[in-house]
């Protein structure tokens, strides 16, 4: 549980939950400070667990925490229903949800992971509820009388054909980085919006569902921009804080499509009173992706929902577009949506190699918190070799903050005195406007 964001962290478990296809009978809450080691809550409130567990003749109990395999086996007899993690519960999702091949050997693979080390003797007191339910998706209980060894080798194998598709995905990315068209990826909480936006740009019809998780795979779609310029969109799959890692690393080919974008397009819901949260919990889990590099455009999605709200572009201190507010489902605003990658896409680029010594730390900074550096080298003398990408105008300004001539990208300098008259940078690419 979250010190603080008690309240939204319990409607979010409950979304899950529904989700997942599940009538809730009864919410418990608990305010123990540590967890006990045998059935994570107390044995009193495990009595009250299970009294209302009967009272409402409950199937699965479920918890918003990662629970041992042995918590969950002590839970299951002191309970006598089936007990589901918040990593139980999400995969379940995720298996309810996979829809293409690649979808269904991630999260089969997952939860085959998950299951590995659950794999003991003592499940025989639930198999008569095989069949459906909660947590029964995918692999269930009819795959727990497989030895270990059987669930090693489908995993070995999952693998090699999970590697399969990813290559094929390789050479399709060479391909389109050979086309040089750019990769926008649409990111954002689950339940943001995502497929509506998708789907409101493109005209495809990508699941959009008032559930969470509704797209599990990656769509990609070409899209005409104004000017004749062609993008090419992805959605994602939507995340959430606290996603439990080893769905992270099985859904890596998934995220992957975020990382290799040129550009995000960071889906917010408006309406969410906890919008802000939200954002920094994407952002956290776009740096475990290793994204967090990448230029982003932030979508405020929802404004129908929101009181006074009209579509508007808000614009950084270079006056390059940061925030577009608009409603994917009333299609208020998706038209400046597209004015608006055209512009920020197909803007003059700053491309290149250039090489920072130690003294300028406040230009690498710069150049950091500017979302620049695409990859980052440090050689012996600690000069710091930086490939950067970012808008010509925003390369100005952190030049001029850093007090630093401009400089076209090359090997590394003494000192930036030796910038006199500096050189006029590189135009990497031209509008096409
Ligand atoms: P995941 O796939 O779960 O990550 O969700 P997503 O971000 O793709 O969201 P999706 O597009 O499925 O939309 C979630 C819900 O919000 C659906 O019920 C949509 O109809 C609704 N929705 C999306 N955009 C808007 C909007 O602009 N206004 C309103 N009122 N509802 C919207």
């Amino acid at each position: 549980m979250h010190t603080g964001d008690f309240q939204s962290d319990r409607i979010e478990f409950l979304d899950l939950a529904r989700s997942a296809g599940a009538e809730i009978v009864a919410v418990l809450g608990g305010s123990r400070s540590r967890p006990d080691a045998g059935l994570y809550i107390g044995s009193g409130k495990a009595d009250e667990t299970a009294a209302a567990c009967a009272a409402g003749e409950a199937e699965v109990a479920i918890f918003n925490h990662d629970l041992s395999p042995s918590q969950e086996r002590n839970l299951e007899k002191v309970l006598s229903c089936r007990v589901l993690s918040r990593a139980g519960l999400i995969l379940d999702i995720f298996a309810k949800r996979a829809r293409t091949h690649e979808g269904k050997l991630q999260v089969e693979l997952a939860q085959l992971q998950h299951l590995s080390t659950r794999l003991v003797r003592g499940w025989t007191h639930l198999e008569r509820q095989a069949g459906g339910g909660i947590g029964l998706a995918g692999p269930g209980e009819t795959q727990l009388e497989l030895d270990r060894r059987l669930v090693k080798d489908r995993m070995a194998h999952l693998k090699k054909q999970l590697e399969d598709v990813r290559r094929h995905r390789a050479l399709s990315r060479s391909a389109r980085k050979r086309n040089e068209t750019p990769l926008v990826s649409i990111v954002g909480y689950t339940n943001a919006g995502k497929s509506t936006l998708f789907n409101a740009m493109t005209g495809a019809q990508a699941y959009a569902a008032d559930q969470l998780f509704a797209t599990l795979d990656t769509t990609i779609r070409k899209l005409q921009l104004p000017a004749d310029q062609e993008i090419l969109l992805a959605d994602t799959v939507g995340f959430i804080r606290d996603l439990p890692h080893g769905l992270v690393a099985a859904f890596r080919a998934t995220l992957e499509e975020a990382r290799e974008a040129d550009w995000l397009v960071h889906v917010v819901d408006a309406s969410d009173p906890e919008h802000e949260t939200r954002i920094q919990q994407v952002q956290a889990v776009l740096k475990e992706i290793e994204a967090d590099t990448l230029p982003v455009l932030y979508v405020f999605n929802k404004i129908d929902l929101v009181l006074g709200e009209k579509p508007r572009v808000e614009r950084d201190a270079e006056g390059l577009p940061a925030r577009i507010y608009l409603s994917a489902q009333t299609g208020d605003g998706i038209d400046a949506l597209r004015q608006v990658l055209s512009e920020v896409i197909f803007t003059d680029l700053f491309e290149g190699e250039l090489a920072v010594t130690p003294q300028q730390g406040k230009l690498r900074g710069l150049l950091f918190a500017a979302h620049a550096v695409q990859q980052e080298q440090v050689d012996a003398q600690g000069v710091s070799h930086l490939t950067l990408r970012l808008p010509m105008a925003r390369y100005e300004r952190v030049c001029r903050e850093a007090g630093v001539a401009m400089v076209q990208p090359g090997p590394a300098l003494e000192s930036w005195e030796e910038l006199a008259p500096p050189k006029p940078p590189k135009r990497a690419r031209k509008s096409a406007a």
